[in-house]
């Protein structure tokens, strides 16, 4: 296999150490992803993954625990033996150090020259991890080079984000830290770049003139299941909110860059999230709608209310949904707002952005009730369904100026007839290149958590016995439309019929 940098370098020798190995992102994400790697031919030559956690595994248990978490892949056995070949573990606990010295020893005895150190931990394992590995100079590269991963959440505030940050540059250069978004790995998430910046249709248009809105939406029909304890202290806004939809409205919002590099991209995403009108104290209170949801209906199924999963207080005030009206305060979207929404036990996935352009100037057809303007609206569909529609109206054929909304419908699909790669895949191979494009850089941590804690903070001083709750199965409740239509806009929800009806 051979696998190249951008600059035509090409990268062997590596040695990918997971940290939290035996854990379930690694199980469900990260094999999955190197092993699609491995069947593509991407991964370097001579890659060996070394897990390091405190479970008493030897190599062979590692090897057939991978395999198991494989199985439902449906994986070609050659490939995987290929894969495993040279899979390793370190049994440690975290904060010993003397394995990350057993770690080191190791990495000299499979001449491992360039090392990726992974944190698939919870994360109050990070801060322990980092600083052994810079006590054992695991963080110090003597032929090649060592970059670290770190998953989100990224501490829960701006304080221990901090505390976090410091730990991390204590022992790493900003050019080897790779914080986690898997929302930036996602294609369709780069495809609003490639549609917005290699394509002169939309832009001229992507501005306060002729915008007249946009929705981001981040809609899940899953409950928190098993993770209810994690939930509980994170709620909506730390799970998704400071993270996957400040990504998803700084790429929408941001600005050209100079050039398509990981500093430049992330420099324009910055200007997006400093650009934030705070929300604080009443304003926060104003701009945002949380609910939490009952048990409902989904997919014809019953599904337990928040406060009847294991680990939920009776008297919990965490929300499972959170909507918001964000102004991004510069000169191309002054006055526009950002309706942004996210729940669990929504009643389908959907994550997608919505630009409402505005109406036409002078509505011509407008006179009887069987005609109108139908919206023009932009949707970047990111998941499930992977598209990009634009609405118009068109007139009915027959006598009468009616106007119905149509559609044109790009799917990614349809078009290029093949499967999507996964988020992990993409993000640990630009890990293992050196391109840090897709992942997010200290500033934009602490600009997201600058603007997530104005929230954060007036919710804390403003606290609330109960907050509204919705049916599982529903798209919140009644507040949560009351919420936008103050404006006089409604959520979108219209599925858009492309063919004779
Ligand atoms: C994770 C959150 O970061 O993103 C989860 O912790 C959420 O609660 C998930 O379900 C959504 O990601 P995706 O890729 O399924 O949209």
């Amino acid at each position: 296999m051979n696998t190249f940098t951008g600059a035509g370098e090409r990268v062997t020798n590596v040695a990918m150490v997971i940290f939290g190995v035996t854990g379930d992102l690694t199980r469900r994400k990260l094999m999955p992803a190197l092993y699609e790697l491995c069947k593509a031919g991407q991964l370097p030559d001579s890659f060996s993954i070394i897990g390091f956690a405190r479970r008493e595994w030897s190599d062979e248990d590692l090897k057939s625990n991978m395999r198991e978490a494989l199985r439902s892949h449906n994986p070609e056995a050659e490939l995987v033996e290929k894969l495993l070949k040279d899979a390793r573990f370190v049994r440690s606990t975290f904060d010993d150090l003397q394995g990350y010295q057993n770690l080191k020893q190791l990495l000299q005895e499979i001449g491992a020259v360039n090392v990726l150190l992974y944190l698939a931990t919870p994360p109050e394992n990070y801060i322990d991890i980092i600083y052994n590995l810079k006590a054992s100079q695991l963080n110090l590269s003597e032929r090649g080079w060592v970059r670290i991963v770190i998953e989100k959440p990224y501490g829960r505030d701006m304080a221990t984000a901090q505390v976090l940050e410091d730990a991390v540059h204590d022992a790493f250069d900003e050019k080897q830290v790779y914080r986690i978004d898997h929302y930036l790995g996602k294609e369709t998430v780069q495809n609003i770049l490639i549609f917005r910046f290699a394509n002169g249709l939309f832009e001229p248009l992507w501005n306060y003139r002729y915008v007249d809105h946009v929705q981001i939406t981040v809609a899940e029909t899953e409950g928190v299941g098993t993770r209810s304890g994690y939930y509980e202290t994170a709620g909506v806004i730390r799970d998704v909110f400071q993270n996957h939809m400040l990504q998803l409205l700084s790429l929408t919002a941001m600005e050209v860059p100079v050039t398509f590099n990981a500093d430049a991209v992330r420099d324009e995403k910055v200007k997006v999230l400093k650009s934030l009108r705070p929300l604080k104290g009443r304003d926060a209170l104003e701009n945002t709608f949380r609910a939490q949801y009952v048990s409902g209906m989904i997919n014809e199924k019953r599904v337990p209310g928040y406060k009847d999963e294991k680990g939920v207080s009776p008297k919990s005030v965490t929300e499972t949904y959170l909507a918001a009206r964000v102004y991004v305060d510069n000169w191309r979207w002054a006055g526009v707002p950002f309706y942004l929404r996210s729940g669990k036990c929504l009643p389908s996935r959907v994550t997608e952005v919505v630009i409402q352009f505005k109406q036409a100037p002078l509505s011509l057809f407008n006179l009887q009730d069987f005609a109108g303007d139908a919206p023009n609206m932009l949707i970047l569909n990111l998941q499930p369904k992977e598209q990009i529609i634009l609405r118009f109206g068109a007139k009915v054929p027959g006598p009468a100026n009616r106007i119905a909304p149509v559609a044109m419908v790009f799917s990614y699909q349809d078009h290029f007839c093949q499967q999507t790669q996964d988020a992990y895949e993409r993000l640990i191979l630009d890990s293992i290149l050196g391109d840090a494009t897709l992942f997010t850089r200290s500033d934009e941590v602490y600009a997201q958590w600058a603007f997530t804690c104005g929230i954060l903070d007036a919710w804390q001083t403003n606290p609330v016995q109960y907050l509204p709750v919705y049916e599982a199965g529903t798209w919140g409740p009644p507040g949560a439309d009351e919420f936008i239509q103050r404006d006089g806009r409604t959520w979108h929800t219209i599925e858009v019929a492309t063919g004779c009806s």
